[in-house]
């Protein structure tokens, strides 16, 4: 089925300047850009998005990471979205990350791993609706 997911390239690879190689990928595997913009989370929208994590030991410094700079969250559309964006992606932390995915070629370190995506079909539109209004989601007819 046609999905939604939400993208977000993190403040890490915001500075490293590679915004659009990152949308390359998306683009060159058919997955669409329907939503986009930059922003510099507050503390306050970073603990709200990464709230199933907030009593994790590894809170603190994931809310201080993406607060650090200014991230590009984006919604992505296509067949099967919310795996193949993951797929692309590769493995959370990057030294598990399958050659050639996003993780592998421009992250490091768990901490600093480049790009968030949706984990299933119900957290997309959680974290879709979280950034996004209905009316700032384009639809592609061509
Ligand atoms: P993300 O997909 O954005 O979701 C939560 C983030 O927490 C994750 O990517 C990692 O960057 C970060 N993180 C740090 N340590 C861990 C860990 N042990 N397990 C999962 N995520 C972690």
């Amino acid at each position: 089925a046609v999905e939604r997911t939400l993208s977000i390239i993190k403040p890490d690879a915001v500075a490293k300047n590679v915004i659009g190689e990152i949308y390359s990928r998306f683009e060159k595997a058919g997955l669409k850009v329907v939503g986009s913009r930059m922003v510099h989370l507050s503390q306050e929208k970073a603990e709200g998005f990464y709230a199933e994590h907030k009593e994790r030991p590894f809170f603190k410094d994931l809310v201080a990471f993406m607060t650090s700079g200014p991230v590009v969250v984006s919604v992505l559309e296509g067949e099967n979205a919310v795996a193949h964006h993951r797929d692309l992606m590769g493995a959370t932390n990057p030294a598990d990350a399958a050659a050639g995915t996003i993780r592998a070629d421009f992250a490091q370190t768990i901490d600093e791993n480049a790009v968030h995506g949706s984990d299933s079909p119900t957290s997309a539109a959680r974290e879709v609706s979280y950034f996004f209004e209905e009316a700032d989601v384009c639809p592609r007819t061509r």
